[in-house]
């Protein structure tokens, strides 16, 4: 029998491709129409999924719009998105659309999973109901389970197969179904007694990094001014063989997760009088990093007598991290509009990244945005970019990421 999976981006398409590996077909449903076409026409949007390996699974992935074309799968994934609203509150808005669509094809004996990161109580007191609606009993006629996704975009060390993967059933039944589910794509379970420790374990693990990366990124802000070098620091730090994590400095956190996700648990939180002040915290001082960045970008072309109205800026990296395409939440927007509106003359280079709409500027060759630079900014660190030669040969340049740390000249500033 078939697979479902609902939403096919960073998180759905990987997992479609995973099952179809395995030999399933799969039925791939998704709202946005242009993803559909490049699937149908063996292009993956998905810099994990290489088009050649979306083609070796031509025929059993079935993309579709068609909401109907999920009746009679054995099971259904759900990874849509779960953002944000203006207001900072959980937009639920995709996952209770792609429950109903769901709910609309429900069967006896059909197993549901929600992957997209959400509060604690998402599944049983979101999904159920809605899942109800079918005249289906959740628990008894059909399955529901919550495991997280962790994939992290980029990696190669750990793939779907070998990370460790976490399910929390409604009941034991629904647990033992996903758990033999996931089996066929993933090697190591970890079955949870609830799909609320599920929906937390993510939690966890995002702001465990968030307030990581924020603890880093404020001492960071306090060396800048102490004269210390903070690559230096953990480079040291990291030398110590137990109870120490190495975090890195940056310009601020982006990406699709962490400048979103803990704020699903501190919503959550204020329903059982908690503030949770780490999370917040955390937030805070990562949002405060591009302003910390434009800061250090005025006083570098300030030592040069320069102001920052008329310089050439030379950005190099524009995605949210090294070697992927993606944008989201991604800290060299804030520092693109701040710069903007200080009258920059902004030019980027970014292999990964063909054009930023929104802000008229698109993807200029590497020679051409360092022609005449009178600063460039290494914001985010691609691999295929040689780093270190251009900051041997830019007249001044700012390295956001610690990658020009073996460069001892003058011209070169770090975070
Ligand atoms: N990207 C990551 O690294 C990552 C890692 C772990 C967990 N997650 C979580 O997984 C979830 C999905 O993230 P993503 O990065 O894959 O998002 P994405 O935006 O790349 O993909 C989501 C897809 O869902 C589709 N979609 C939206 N509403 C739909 C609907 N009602 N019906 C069908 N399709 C719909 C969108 O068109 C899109 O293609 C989120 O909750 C995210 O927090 C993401």
């Amino acid at each position: 029998m078939s697979i479902g999976i609902v939403g096919l981006g960073y998180v759905g398409l990987p997992l479609a491709v995973a099952f179809a590996e395995a030999g399933h077909d799969v039925v791939g449903l998704d709202v946005d129409q242009r993803k559909i076409a490049a699937l149908r026409a063996g292009e993956s949007y998905v810099e994990d999924i290489t088009s050649e390996r979306l083609r070796g699974v031509d025929g059993r992935i079935r993309p579709t719009t068609r909401r109907a074309d999920l009746a009679g799968t054995e099971a259904v994934i759900i990874a849509v998105p779960t953002p944000l609203t203006a207001n900072r509150e959980p937009d639920l808005g995709p996952l209770l659309d792609a429950t109903r669509a769901v709910a609309g094809v429900l069967q006896q004996g059909q197993l549901v999973v929600l992957e997209s990161t959400t509060y604690p109580g998402t599944t049983r007191e979101q999904m159920v109901p809605l899942l109800e609606e079918s005249g289906l009993k959740a628990g008894r006629d059909f399955h529901l389970a919550f495991s997280p996704e962790r994939v992290d975009p980029g990696r190669t060390d750990f793939t779907l197969r070998t990370t460790p993967k976490v399910v929390g059933g409604l009941t034991d039944a629904c647990r033992d179904r996903a758990v033999e589910l996931y089996g066929r794509v993933c090697d190591t379970l970890v079955p949870v007694s609830t799909p609320e420790v599920a929906e937390l374990t993510k939690l966890l693990e995002n702001i465990f990094r968030s307030v990581n990366i924020a603890l880093v990124n404020e001492l960071a802000m306090l060396t800048d001014r102490m004269g210390i070098d903070i690559w230096e620091v953990v480079e040291a730090a990291s030398t110590k063989p137990y109870g120490f994590m190495r975090f890195e400095p940056g310009p601020g956190m982006g990406g699709h997760c962490l400048p979103v996700d803990p704020f699903y648990l501190s919503w959550r939180a204020r329903e059982f009088d908690m503030t949770t002040r780490f999370v917040e915290l955390a937030g805070e001082i990562n949002q405060q990093m591009p302003y910390h960045c434009v800061a250090r970008i005025e006083r570098a072309l300030n030592a040069q007598a320069k102001s920052v109205k008329g310089a050439k800026i030379a950005l190099l990296g524009v995605s949210y991290k090294a070697g992927v395409g993606d944008t989201r939440e991604s800290p060299a927007l804030k520092i693109i509009a701040l710069l903007k509106a200080l009258g920059a003359d902004l030019h980027y280079h970014d292999a990964f990244v063909p054009e930023l709409r929104e802000h008229e500027l698109a993807d200029e060759p590497l020679d051409d945005v360092l022609e005449g630079a009178d600063l460039v900014v290494i914001v985010t660190a691609h691999p295929d970019v040689d780093h270190a030669q251009i900051a041997a040969q830019a007249p001044a340049l700012l390295d956001l990421r610690g990658v020009t740390r073996g460069v001892t000249t003058g011209n070169v500033i770090r975070l």
